[in-house]
């Protein structure tokens, strides 16, 4: 199901917002990325009003009229239910990201295995997840509905994507509200491949110049994210082969004739 308000490109009008935000809640339901009335999603409207998904709801079932409009300090400015208790994580992404309209929060279960375990999702396994996410941190754990939630997500907002949120879940934000859901798909589909790989017990990373290459052709992609790369992220084969990276040595073919040129003639002189 794809319906058409949901692709970005036009000026949606409020309605359609209400549709995408029950949209999206069904899809993360169905692909049960959440379970009971987990989960939050919401959309800045425009400057002054965001329009959020109402705490205690199945987001699978929500109705247009669910939907809870407020200001960017989080004050209701209408509708019959209450906000959802996580609206201070998204107020404070709204706040760090200007570029950032939408804000999807959900506990799919291999990605949330791994943020309970304490562990990001950093490796450059695979050539996508580097051209769309860079990697994926994990948060320190804040208690749900408190401000310590946003507190321990704060450092990370302006340079991340997608955030693993330590004991709870995964939080995944962009430009529009369909970019927002595919990171969070993203994010799950790479846990999974991850955990594949560690039961078979090999992984074979990229190495940082393949990694140089992939964030060469983001542009080409039209991939536009603030994801940090850095020594450590993603996590290259250098990085975990040091002493192999230490021991390679790169040559021309040139300089290869020449030392096997100089082999053959000491050989002959040998002789
Ligand atoms: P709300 O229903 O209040 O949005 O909370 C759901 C949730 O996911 C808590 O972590």
């Amino acid at each position: 199901m794809r319906p058409d308000s949901i692709a970005p490109g036009h000026l949606k009008t409020e309605d359609e917002h209400r549709r995408d935000v029950c949209t999206v809640g069904r899809w993360i339901h169905q692909r049960a990325y959440v379970a009971s009335t987990d989960g939050n999603i919401s959309v800045r409207l425009d400057p002054h009003r965001i329009l959020t998904s109402p705490t205690a709801v199945s987001k699978g079932m929500m109705e247009l009229d669910d939907l809870v409009l407020t200001d960017l300090q989080g004050r209701k400015l209408s509708g019959r239910r209450n906000a959802s208790s996580e609206l201070a994580m998204h107020l404070l992404i709204y706040q760090r990201r200007p570029d950032v309209n939408a804000v999807c929060h959900a506990h799919p279960p291999v990605a949330t295995g791994y943020a309970a375990a304490g562990l990001p999702l950093n490796k450059a396994l695979i050539s996508e997840v580097v051209l769309a996410l860079g990697c994926i941190p994990v948060a320190r754990y804040g208690t749900p509905g408190t401000p310590e939630l946003s507190e321990a997500l704060e450092l990370l907002v302006s340079h991340f994507d997608a955030i693993l949120m330590a004991n709870h879940g995964v939080v995944t934000y962009g430009p529009d509200l369909l970019t927002a859901f595919f990171r969070m798909e993203t994010v799950e589909h790479f846990a999974r491949v991850s955990l594949v790989t560690e039961l078979l017990g090999k992984q074979v990373l990229l190495s940082s110049g393949d990694v140089e290459k992939l964030l060469a052709a983001r542009a080409r992609y039209g991939t536009t994210t603030a994801a940090q790369v850095g020594p450590e992220c993603p996590v290259t084969s250098e990085a975990v082969e040091p002493a192999a990276a230490g021991n390679r040595v790169s040559l021309t073919r040139e300089e290869l004739e020449a030392l096997i040129d100089e082999a053959v003639r000491s050989d002959r002189a040998r002789r």
